[in-house]
């Protein structure tokens, strides 16, 4: 006589089990039943027919960090004793279902080949997932008909996998959300936890319970929505001095950008790749000639000072400046260097009513970056290699737009002459006068 099975799957995840789909993204708050629901909607599917199933995550320096303990308490609970759990998978003894638990930082292609047959992935706690995980683990999850699960309590606006598959989904994936309130299941203790979070911090009972990412947690430096604003037009015009901030690869893969900033008008940011320093040189000196600007910030670190050097050499010391992202700000008693002090001038700026170039990796590039302090209690960014995991490619464009805060200018209505000119540019840039109109 067959086996009744007895599991029972909440609603909002019946289609987990019963619509085909490549990618089942599902996401939310605290206490949404996502892992419990998972993990049932797995151990059904493997009684029912042999399927492998990879449980994975980021991270998992041992099987205790996995959901093989869910797997088994779940087991126990609803007495599957088909299932055969041993110390590191989880076999079904009559028709082989297997279970097995991988962690995916430091994997390599070669390593993760042992996937290739799997059937269903569960990527859990997918928040944590970087750009470059995804990248080796995806291809190898080839099999006809298998699929990828992805558990996930979003943390930023640009989580890598958030931005990957759930942002703008395809017809081959589902994308669901699922809150305590969903949650059939859900324990009278979590619910009275969630409304005393909501009494007392809406912001955080909108990201912990409610499953929406921290638009400014206490640890990001810009404002997502600020910068949304931003992004919709509204100058036509404006009489400020030009501003140039450049930005210069450091790696084979990284942007060379141009960003030219009036005021409180962002409106013109030019990429270039695979630049060497001559040409980069070259097209600097173009702009210089045709746009005029009042200064060029260039970063000068690696192999920026070289293109430094050329312009210099070429007579535009007095408009190119470089600068150097580690190095002292102007205002060291609140900035831990140049680099923070930059941002958060950028950051300041985007308070009022200013306008930028509408690009989304300008804003992906923008809202990934966190804050900390150092012991000093100066504001420090979080580190650039840090940065790029997440993203996948540094922050060039910000960074050059960063750069066109680098130092305070004015325009006092001097004649400009440029290259070899004879203008004495310090008139019109003056340290001593940092109001705020002067950025
Ligand atoms: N099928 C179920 N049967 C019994 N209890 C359940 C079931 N599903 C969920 N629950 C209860 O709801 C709680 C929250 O579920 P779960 O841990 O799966 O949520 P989650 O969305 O993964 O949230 P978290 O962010 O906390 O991991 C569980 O601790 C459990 O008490
Ligand atoms: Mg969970």
């Amino acid at each position: 006589m067959q086996k009744q099975i007895n599991i029972k799957i909440a609603r909002p995840f019946l289609p987990l089990i019963n619509e085909q789909k490549r990618i089942k993204f599902f996401y939310g708050g605290r206490g949404g039943g996502k892992s419990y629901a998972f993990a049932d909607s797995l151990l059904l599917l493997g009684l029912k027919k042999k399927l492998l199933i990879a449980c994975v995550r980021e991270i998992q320096e041992s099987i205790k960090d996995s959901v093989h303990r869910l797997l088994s308490d779940r087991i126990s609970y609803y007495g599957l004793d088909e299932f055969d759990v041993k110390e590191s998978e989880i076999v079904n003894r009559f028709n082989g279902s297997r279970f097995i638990f991988k962690g995916l930082r430091n994997q390599d292609a070669q390593k993760i080949k042992s996937l290739e047959g799997v059937d269903i992935v569960w990527i859990e706690e997918a928040q944590t997932i970087s750009k470059k995980s995804w990248e080796i683990l995806a291809p190898t999850i080839r099999k006809d008909g298998s699929e990828i699960w992805v558990s996930m309590n979003r943390v930023d606006e640009n989580d890598p996998l958030w931005m990957i598959l759930a942002a703008n989904p395809d017809e081959r994936t589902l994308v669901a959300k699922v809150n305590y309130d969903d949650n059939p299941f859900c324990p009278q203790e979590l619910k009275q936890q969630a409304l005393a979070c909501q009494q007392k911090n809406m912001d955080d009972y909108r990201h912990i319970w409610l499953g929406e990412p921290r638009s400014q947690g206490d640890y990001k430096l810009m404002n997502a929505s600020k910068i949304r604003q931003a992004m919709t037009p509204k100058i036509k015009e404006c009489s400020s001095p030009l501003v140039i901030g450049l930005d210069i690869a450091r790696f084979g893969n990284d942007a060379s950008v141009f960003c030219f900033r009036k005021g409180r008008w962002f409106y013109k940011m030019e990429v270039y790749e695979k630049k060497d320093n001559v040409e980069l040189a070259n097209i600097a000196t173009n702009m210089i000639k045709t746009w005029h600007p009042i200064r060029v910030f260039l970063d000068a670190g690696g192999v920026g000072g070289g293109v430094y050097d050329i312009l210099r050499d070429r007579g535009f010391q007095e408009v190119v400046k470089p600068i150097n992202f580690g190095s002292k700000a102007i205002n060291s008693e609140r900035y831990a260097n140049k680099r923070a002090e930059m941002w958060d001038l950028l950051r300041q700026w985007l308070d009022e009513d200013v306008e930028i170039v509408c690009d989304e990796r300008l804003f992906n590039e923008l809202v990934a970056v966190n804050k900390k302090y150092d012991s000093l209690g100066r504001l420090l960014l979080e580190e650039k290699e840090e940065i790029k995991k997440k993203l996948g490619h540094s922050t060039d464009l910000a960074d050059a737009l960063a750069l066109t805060f680098a130092e305070p200018v004015y325009d006092r209505g001097f004649l400009k002459l440029y290259g070899n000119g004879k203008v004495a540019i310090e008139d019109m840039f003056n340290e001593s006068c940092q109001n705020k109109t002067g950025w």
